[in-house]
């Protein structure tokens, strides 16, 4: 299996419940080395474009709301196989779906709070880390 790399958000509700460490630990454990990483608060204007895709949704005002409520840390993850791995360690977007000792089972509050965030596919990754970081900060 290909080595990949893949974007990654610890949403505003884990941020504020100092969880970054907790859930980081669980990303490494699953054998996804963090190669980026920064906290920011995002803009509404960057939370839109961000979420761009999701806007004509009934969710998507809320979403972005939620986005920029406090801080999130962005990360660039890599690992075999490493975009649907993240998945796998995220859990179900919904936490009442998600499998035990998922980060959305332990940690997420609600399908909108729910911790954090992972691309869906190599293609989207490729776009979403190209969003946040430039090549000189993911080493
Ligand atoms: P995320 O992986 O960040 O991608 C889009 C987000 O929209 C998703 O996680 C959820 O947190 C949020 N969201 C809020 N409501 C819904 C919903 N009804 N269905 C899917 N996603 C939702």
């Amino acid at each position: 299996m290909a080595i990949e790399n893949t974007l990654s958000i610890i949403k505003p509700d884990a941020t504020d419940r100092n969880l970054t460490g907790a859930i980081n630990s669980k990303l490494e454990k699953a054998g996804l080395k963090i190669i980026a990483q920064k906290r920011l608060k995002l803009s509404r204007e960057m939370a839109q474009k961000f979420y761009e895709v999701h806007k004509d949704r009934p969710f998507y005002n809320d979403l972005v709301d939620f986005m920029i409520s406090g801080p999130v840390v962005v990360q660039v993850l890599s690992g075999e196989n490493a975009v649907m791995l993240n998945r796998e360690v995220m859990g179900a977007t919904n936490p009442s779906e998600a499998k035990d000792g998922t980060i959305r089972k332990e940690f997420a509050l609600s399908i909108e709070a729910n911790s954090v965030h992972g691309s869906d596919s190599l293609e989207n990754a490729k776009n979403e880390i190209s969003f946040f970081f430039s090549s000189i900060e993911i080493v």
